[in-house]
């Protein structure tokens, strides 16, 4: 049996996709931009093993079996098949091609609560696959394929979907458009509002909104200047414009779930009362100093720089407490020094509302993208004597 590990970061949208000019391939209806997160903090951890004795194709996602009919798996183990046909050299890998594979995967982070878990999740299988075949060349092609949004997540700092024009789609590639160590004072703080699975996928929510938001087809005329402005924001390292854009993505994103029929909310009271704050709190300091952004579930992911996060998360943990007196709301990743509650924050009109965070994950923007753990060969053997589920599992320790 040999068996790869690799990991990959989550990446958080600045510029939304949202919709689809072709749902098998994958190909959006407008290009997007992303910040790829800390691995440390978030991140998917693949194993892929392959063995003679393996009679299907299996998977397992945070140690539950799953189907491997999912048309999203098929088209990745289809198309690193093919890759590997292509480059065929008849050498010892190529019995391989006809070998089935055991696939083990596990977030660090709620999976499919709008935490971009199956941008972390495919851009990590097929990069696993990638290596266990010896596929090499670009894998944005085909972890787009897997989901959209996992294309970003193969490269770490500032990633552009183009969204490409030809029909094949081999120019909807994801690209770096800046290293991480480029903006090394940016910051990202994840309130996690809820971990529970979103009523909506992204995937069937984007095809409802194709059919029926006659703003998503205004948005198409937007984006393309939004983008080459973001752009311009990241090159300048001006955090005002950053900002402003990337709040501004994210509520004409939710506009049009809105705008969708029927309409999707995937904001909550808690999600909303966020955007206030930060608008309030922007508007006391006469400058922007945080942005927010919300993909498809509640949680919200802040912006900002690192000089302002322990005032920004004293002003969260006053206005979302615990509602036990002694505990305070947890911050989880990077430490953050501690800071009083300064007393001008207190006078916003807004209640404080316990309970209604359940903890903050502290990050910042990585280099490291998809990254190689281990590879492991193992004779025959002992192929058959300890479970697959077992032996995956060591591996992921
Ligand atoms: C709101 O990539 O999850 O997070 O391609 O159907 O798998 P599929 O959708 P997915 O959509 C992500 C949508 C988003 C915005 C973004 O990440 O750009």
């Amino acid at each position: 049996m040999r068996s790869v590990t690799c990991t990959a970061p989550v990446n958080i949208a600045v510029i939304k996709y949202w919709g689809k000019r072709d749902e098998t391939l994958i190909l959006p209806i407008n290009s997007s931009l992303s910040v790829t997160l800390g691995q440390n903090e978030l991140r998917a951890k693949t194993t892929v093993a392959t063995s003679k004795s393996f009679k299907e194709d299996k998977i397992w996602l945070n140690g539950k079996e799953q189907s491997v009919e999912s048309p999203r798996i098929q088209n990745v183990l289809k198309e690193i098949r093919h890759r590997t046909r292509k480059r065929s050299t008849g050498d010892v890998r190529d019995e391989t091609l006809n070998m089935k594979v055991h696939i083990c995967s596990e977030n660090n982070f709620p999976t499919a609560a709008g935490l971009a878990s199956s941008a972390a999740g495919y851009a990590c299988l097929v990069y696993s696959l990638a290596k266990l075949f010896g596929v090499k060349g670009e894998i944005s092609e085909v972890a787009r394929q897997g989901s959209g949004s996992a294309c970003r997540s193969v490269y770490g700092g500032f990633v552009l979907w183009d969204m490409g024009k030809d029909e094949s789609g081999k120019d909807s590639l994801a690209k770096q458009v800046a290293p991480a160590d480029h903006w090394p004072q940016l910051r990202i703080l994840i309130l996690v509002v809820s971990d529970q699975k979103k009523h909506t996928s992204s995937t069937e929510g984007m095809q409802t909104s194709v059919k029926t938001s006659e703003l998503l087809q205004k948005r198409v005329d937007v984006v393309p200047q939004r983008v080459e402005d973001m752009v311009d924001a990241i090159d300048n390292k001006d955090f005002q414009k950053f900002a402003e854009i990337t709040m501004k993505e994210s509520n004409q994103f939710h506009a049009v779930c809105l705008d969708t029929y029927p309409p999707i909310s995937y904001m909550t009271d808690t999600s909303r009362q966020i955007v206030r704050l930060v608008h309030a709190f922007n508007k006391q300091c006469t400058n922007t100093k945080v942005a927010y952004t919300f993909d498809a579930g509640p949680n919200a992911c802040l912006y900002l720089l690192e000089e302002d996060v322990a005032r920004v998360v004293s002003l969260i943990k006053y206005y979302f407490p615990t509602s036990d007196n002694n505990t305070d709301l947890e911050v989880r990743g990077l430490s953050v020094e501690s800071s009083s509650v300064e007393e001008h924050i207190n006078n916003f009109d807004m209640p404080q509302t316990p309970d209604a965070i359940k903890y903050i994950i502290h990050t910042q923007v990585r280099p490291d993208a998809v990254k190689y753990v281990i590879h492991t060969e193992v004779p025959g053997s002992s192929v058959h004597t300890v479970p697959m589920k077992i032996r995956v599992r060591i591996d992921l320790q």
